[in-house]
């Protein structure tokens, strides 16, 4: 009709708009909660606990969680949090210390009761409570405390109980407080993850859009504000990160960007031909790729020191990716794959902008190249760049690979680096490979390889005496590469490994299994 006024559709705000905010109170969990509140598919991120109040409110968070820590809350110099975050009006959730520490500051008590529980725990919980909503009576959670709260805060109702702590869950709905004493993030408690989304969904109103589809889109639009119409530069990896951010920044700039593969000839079998195939075939991005094994070879003549090697492959790399970058004339942008979690490790904000990080890493780029960084994954954590991967169609072989070092075989060669030993070890690596992804085990290992140290010993083959190679067999489990744990193969996948290398690989008359753990080994070799 003439003259009605329509207003305009207010656009939902981004995931990243609204976060859940989870003030890290020292506890070992905080990253983990942070993770599984994304897992429900509300953003998160991870604050320190002495953000104040108002820094919180302009962040307008969905939600805010107090995370556990290890100290008592009326220890001295326990960490607090501004009792000004309980008067924004935003729901909160105390879990364990954060718990704790709710209680004391809003007029209940926390005591050493003389009764301490560890590990799993029965909980007689209310199911009619907002926490609980829609979980049976009985639950078990897990617990780690010596505390407990005597007193909830006032006003605010009790809700669940166990043996040891009588005030195992508090909720007061008017003031959007809520805290438990038992973990809810970790997996040893049963229906966590259902606490965490009646939290979320039923007490704080969070949608559930942050989803893959959901980060490709804000990125999309990020990385186009930020680079407007010029050129981008981006190094490839082979592994999953620079894959994927090369993709969102191809996605939202197209042939604006540019990628250098600098394959230093210590892939592993297929793996160079694979992203050249993938980039350059199926994605169609401009690639430049620098078959570069002789330049590293050369370099590496007469090196059996793993330090030498490491920094004589990373100096070369950054000498390779320069020559390339300089050929294809002024880039202002550097794509980087940043993970949240190093973010957070360097104590930064995921909202701030980096300059480069200099770590002497292969694939670390020159520190002094004066060019803006472009990091698209600066956001995320390691499995939601997965995701994010998979999303985009990239294949699954690239999405799901498992860690592999930057200097490649190299540091896996235990000796000087040479073509033929780089071939042998190439081949007996494959076959590890491909037996573990038979037996349906590569994605449970954290990594599973081959390593080749450049002795010889005696053997027969035939009516022959041979005098060949040896070939050790590494597979760890792991969560995060700082411990690991010796993988318990099946024999018979180890027999099948054993007796393919032997008769596959001619130089070859000798396979081991390493059996150690980390401590005190290390994962690789070098
Ligand atoms: P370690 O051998 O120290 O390895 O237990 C821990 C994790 O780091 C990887 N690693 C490297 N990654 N450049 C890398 O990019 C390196 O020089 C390097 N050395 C070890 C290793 O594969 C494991 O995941």
């Amino acid at each position: 009709m003439p003259g009605e006024v329509v207003p305009l559709p207010v656009p939902e705000p981004s995931p990243e708009e609204r976060p859940v905010l989870v003030l890290d109170c020292g506890g070992q969990y905080a990253q983990l909660i942070a993770r599984r509140v994304r897992e429900a598919r509300v953003y998160s991120e991870l604050v320190p606990h002495s953000i104040t109040a108002a820094e919180a409110r302009s962040r307008r968070p969905r939600a805010l969680v107090l995370s556990g820590g290890p100290a008592s809350v009326y220890a001295a110099g326990a960490p607090k949090v501004d009792p000004g975050l309980f008067e924004l009006g935003v729901p909160t959730l105390g879990i364990c210390y954060g718990m704790q520490l709710m209680a004391q500051e809003l007029g209940g008590t926390v005591e050493r009761t003389g009764v301490s529980e560890f590990g799993k725990t029965d909980v007689r919980a209310e199911p009619e409570s907002a926490l609980f909503a829609g979980l049976g009576a009985e639950q078990t959670g897990w617990m780690s405390h010596r505390d407990s709260v005597t007193a909830p805060p006032a006003g605010a109702r009790v809700t669940a109980g166990s043996p040891a702590a009588p005030i195992a869950a508090f909720e007061d709905p008017d003031r959007g407080l809520y805290g438990v004493q038992f973990h809810p993030e970790v997996v040893h408690t049963p229906h966590g993850q259902e606490v965490l989304k009646n939290f979320l969904y039923g007490v704080a109103d969070a949608p559930p859009t942050w989803t893959a589809a959901a980060v490709i889109e804000e990125q999309v639009e990020r990385i186009r504000a930020q680079v407007g119409s010029e050129r981008v530069l981006c190094a490839l990896s082979g592994g999953v990160d620079s894959a994927v951010a090369a993709l969102l920044v191809h996605k939202a700039v197209g042939d604006q960007l540019v990628c250098v593969f600098v394959d230093h000839g210590f892939l592993r079998k297929d793996e160079a031909v694979q992203v050249v195939e993938t980039f350059e075939g199926h994605f169609h991005v401009p690639l430049v790729h620098v078959s570069a094994e002789d330049r590293f070879l050369a370099r590496l003549a007469g090196v059996s020191d793993p330090e030498v090697k490491r920094k004589a492959i990373g100096e070369e790399f950054i000498r390779v990716f320069e020559e390339e970058s300089n050929r294809l004339g002024e880039l202002k942008h550097l794509v980087q794959g940043t993970l949240y979690s190093d973010v957070i490790e360097s104590g930064g904000d995921a909202s701030v902008a980096a300059t480069i990080k200099s770590h002497h890493n292969v694939g670390g780029l020159p520190e002094d190249m004066e060019m803006e960084l472009v990091e698209p994954l600066r956001l995320l954590f390691k499995d939601e760049v997965r995701r994010v991967g998979e999303e985009l169609g990239l294949p699954e072989r690239m999405v799901w690979r498992q860690p592999f070092p930057g200097p490649g075989l190299a540091i896996r060669i235990i000796g000087e680096v040479t073509h033929e030993r780089l071939e042998i070890l190439r081949e007996a690596d494959a076959i590890v490979q491909e037996e573990i992804r038979r037996a349906g085990l590569y994605r449970e290992l954290w990594q599973s390889f081959a390593v080749l140290p450049a002795i010889r010993s005696v053997g027969v083959q035939g009516d022959e005496r041979t005098y060949g190679y040896p070939v050790v067999v590494r597979a760890v489990t792991s969560d995060d590469a700082m411990t690991a744990d010796w993988a318990r193969l099946p024999y018979d996948l180890l027999e099948t490994i054993s007796s393919r290398i032997v008769n596959e690989v001619p130089a070859v008359n000798r396979v081991a299994l390493d059996i150690t753990s980390k401590p005190p080994s290390t994962i690789e070799w070098e």
